[in-house]
Order: structure tokens, then sequence, then C-alpha cells
């Protein structure tokens, strides 16, 4: 007879390709599914009854900022345990802990992971052995930043094209950080510092990441009036450096911009047929960065989401604050330096094309050193399921937990994770089908999600409703594998 450590009986069975749910059981042993369908005849040294109740993958986060909250302990990262996360990538828009150590307070948005305390990695092997030491309660799937490869090699001056000597550097840098367990290169030239960056700098800098097989992830130069030509560019670094690309939080930026995402995924989707190509999207139509007040537009509304000088304006309308001031938006938003900002800057029309097109996963973008934080990193999974899918329809659950499992797993190359079935790793979520739900809010943006009954991870459970995080610490840095 099979013995099993945990079986979880009578589940629905969303298996995470997408395929349409089963009602069975599931047996894990040590860190692996062990057996999926029905196993009465087997036991286990623990047994939930399920049913009634969903059982998927854990989702997998595509998109995250959460590279400091995966080393300072499981409370850090009940944000997205607490939604049935159990796998981050981090390392996204160019911004990275390695391998760059800082002796000043870094440029923005480098900053959004923290002062140049945070910033203590000389290499990536620094990184992962910090996080071998102290694992965190989900897996780690890494990628180098382009940024901080900047300010390691360009030094204070970072508005230019990087020289030859310094893109040598870098070069040799991303090589070193694939090879102690980074999986890809990413890059942020939206971002001022970045911008002068030319095409030609990132081909040569992600010229490594052919030969280790590693995905080049980047925050496109820009997402408003030029986000064709930023798609076209995304794809030719692709093609020049013969790997697969992604984009991240897929957008069309600004009220101008409104309804181009029919233009958009129509050009990703015709390049998809050529080259790998995928994209990462949040379900909200806002998004939040580091606050840019050359960049702010009267009609696009502002809440700030921290600032180091004026902490008390944390949550207020950047207009409210401005008013208070007696001041104009700009100026008041100088004064908040430095400080951070969630703007109103999408059309939900687009949010939803983008999310139900076949092409896109589910990532949060979620910043945790916000200390009024977009709501999406308290609340994107269950948001996608409780409102995009059940309420409203836009995907079934089938393929809206496809998003965030199987289909992620499967372009970012995670092996043996983001599907049910025997042999793969037990990263798993036991859910409520019918009460799954956002709460956060933009007002109050950290209220955990509802619903979620119990996540594993790697076989150990990391998050019960009823107790909140285990405490346990099973997560490991995963690495691309090449297919
Ligand atoms: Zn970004
Ligand atoms: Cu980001």
């Amino acid at each position: 007879m099979l013995r099993c450590d945990l079986i979880i009986r009578d589940a629905t069975l969303i298996d995470g390709t997408g395929a349409p749910r089963s009602t069975g059981d599931l047996g894990v042993t040590g860190d692996r599914i062990v057996a999926v369908g029905d196993l009465s005849a087997a036991s286990a040294d623990r047994e939930v009854i399920a049913t009634g109740r969903a059982l998927a993958p854990g989702f997998i986060d595509a998109h995250t900022h959460d590279d400091r909250a995966v080393l300072c302990g499981p409370e850090c990262l009940r944000c997205k345990s607490s939604q049935g996360v159990t796998t981050v990538v981090v390392g996204n828009c160019g911004i990275s802990l390695a391998p760059t150590r800082m002796q000043r307070r870094p440029v923005p948005p480098l900053d959004l992971l923290g002062d140049e305390a945070a910033y203590a990695f000389g290499s990536f092997g620094e990184y992962a052995q910090a996080l071998a030491k102290s694992p965190p309660a989900v897996n780690t799937y890494a990628l180098v930043g382009h940024m901080a490869l900047r300010a390691g090699a360009m030094g204070e001056d970072l508005n230019r094209p990087a020289t030859d000597a310094e893109i040598e550097r870098m070069r040799r840098q991303v090589a070193e950080a694939l090879a102690e367990g980074a999986s890809g290169f990413s890059t942020g030239l939206y971002y001022k510092p970045n911008m002068m960056a030319t095409t030609e700098e990132v081909i040569a800098v992600g010229e490594p990441l052919r030969a280790a097989g590693g995905l080049y992830v980047t925050h496109m130069r820009d997402e408003a009036d030029r986000v064709c030509a930023s798609i076209e560019e995304t794809l030719k670094i692709g093609k020049r450096i013969g790997v697969p690309v992604w984009i991240s939080h897929h957008k069309c930026s600004m009220p101008e911009n409104y309804g181009r995402s029919v233009q958009t995924l129509a050009l990703i989707e015709a390049a998809a047929a050529m080259q790998e190509v995928g994209y990462d999207m949040y379900p909200y139509p806002a998004g939040a960065t580091v606050l840019m007040p050359d960049r702010l537009r009267p009609e696009c509304r502002v809440i700030v989401s921290w600032s180091v000088p004026h902490p008390e304006m944390n949550g207020r309308d950047l207009a409210d604050v401005a008013r208070g001031w007696n001041t104009d938006i700009r100026s008041a938003a100088e004064r908040l330096l430095p400080a951070g900002a969630i703007t109103f800057q999408m059309d939900e029309e687009d949010v939803r094309r983008i999310m139900a097109h076949p092409l896109s996963v589910i990532g949060s973008d979620g910043i945790p050193q916000e200390a009024h934080p977009h709501p999406r990193l308290w609340g994107t999974f269950p948001r996608v399921l409780g409102l995009y899918s059940r309420q409203l329809g836009l995907l079934d659950l089938e393929t809206a937990i496809h998003k965030m499992t199987g289909r992620t797993a499967a372009l970012f190359g995670m092996e043996d994770r983001g599907v049910l079935r025997p042999g793969a790793y037990a990263d798993l979520v036991l859910f409520d089908p019918h009460r799954v739900i956002d709460r956060a809010t933009f007002e109050e943006p950290t209220l955990p999600a509802e619903g979620i009954e119990e996540v594993w991870t790697n076989g150990v459970p990391t998050f019960r409703a009823s107790q909140g995080m285990t405490g346990e610490r099973p997560g490991r840095l995963i690495r691309r594998h090449r297919a």
C-alpha cells in the first residue's frame, strides 16, 4: 500500500496545464508529488479533506521586486504566501541587489530595493549564498539587472552610453552571474539613467545569455507613444543575442495611447511565430515606481507610496499634497524626493485585453519596500481568480491558473514546477474557488486576500489561513533549465 507524507483528498484538481479540472486526490512525499488520482488505497501521515476546494500548483509571480524581501525572514513575504505564491522572479526592470555594493544611496530606481545597506553583494554568488543561509518561504528565480551593473561599472555618471571597457566589464559580470545561478538579464531602459544605453550596449552586455541559455527580460524604453518601437527594439535584441525575450508588465501608458493594445498584441503575436517572446502583466489600471517629477501628467491621479523627507504624506494624493503646500504638483513632487508614486495611467479595457490574450502570464510587480504599497503587492493573484475569472468571466479558472503556473514555469524554464503530476515538486495552493478574492485596495493596500487556505513550497506548509505564515523556510534558488 502506498504511504505518503501528505494526502489531499477529494479536491478539485486544476493541474496548471490549462486542462479541464477533475476531482481527485494528490499525494506528497518529501518535496515531490508522488501520485495524483484515486488514492483511496493509500494512507499518509497527514490527510486533508478538500471537498469543494481547488488544489493547484503554487503560483509563480513572474515579475517581482522581492530581491530583498526573500532575505528578511518569513513575515516579509506574507504578502505573497497569503496569495498562494510559491515562487518569485526577482531582479526585474534592471534592478538587482547583486553584483554591485553601494557606498552611497543608490540612484533611483535602484533605491526601490532600499538604501546602500541593502546593496551588500559584490557578486551574484554572494547573493545566492545569503539565500541559501537564510532561505525564504518561496523559491527564488533571479535575473541580474543592467542598472545594477551600470552603477558598478560606470560610477556616478550613468547618464551616458557605456564605453567599450565598461561594456566589457558588465558583459563579464553577466557571464559570471549566470554561472553562479542567475537565470537571465533584465533592463529598465525606461528609466533616466538607463535611457542613454544604446540597443548595441544591451546586445553586447547580454551576449553571454546565448551560451548560458538565459532569458532577456525588459522594462521597455517606452510604454507610451513609442510602445511599438520599443517592442521592435526588444525583439531585435532577442534576435541579435539569440535568446528568448520577455516583456515586463506590458501596458499602453497614458491617455493618448489607450486602446493601442490591439496593435501591440498583434505585433507580439506576429513575432511569437518567429521567435520566443512572452510577457507578464498585473491586473490593475495603475502602475507604481519611483516618483519622477518631470514625467507627471496633471490628468493622471498620483498617490504617494513613500517619501523619505515626508513620510506623513504616504498614501496621500499628490494633488492634495500640492494644494496643502500651496504649490503645483511638480514642485510638491520635488519636495517629496526621494519618493515613490502610484500612477493611474492605463485603460481598464487594455488591462483586460492584455490579460485575456493567450500569450500573457501574471506577475504582480509589487514593491515590498513601499510604505503605502500599490495593492498589487497583496492582491494580484486572488484578484485575477476572484474578480476577472469568477465575477467578470474574462478567463476560465483553468486558464487563469495556467497563466500563474504551468505557462510561466515552461517559459522561464522552471523544471518540474507549475504542474500537478507525479514527480513534480510539491509547490501547492489549496483555495476556495467560490470565495477567493483580493481585499487590498488603493486606500487599504495591505489587506490579505480571502479564500487561500493552505500553501506548500517543496512539500512544506508555508502559510495557513488559520495561522498565517508557518515560519517554515523551504524556498530554494531555482535556475533556468534549458529546453
Ligand atoms: Zn518595471
Ligand atoms: Cu518592475
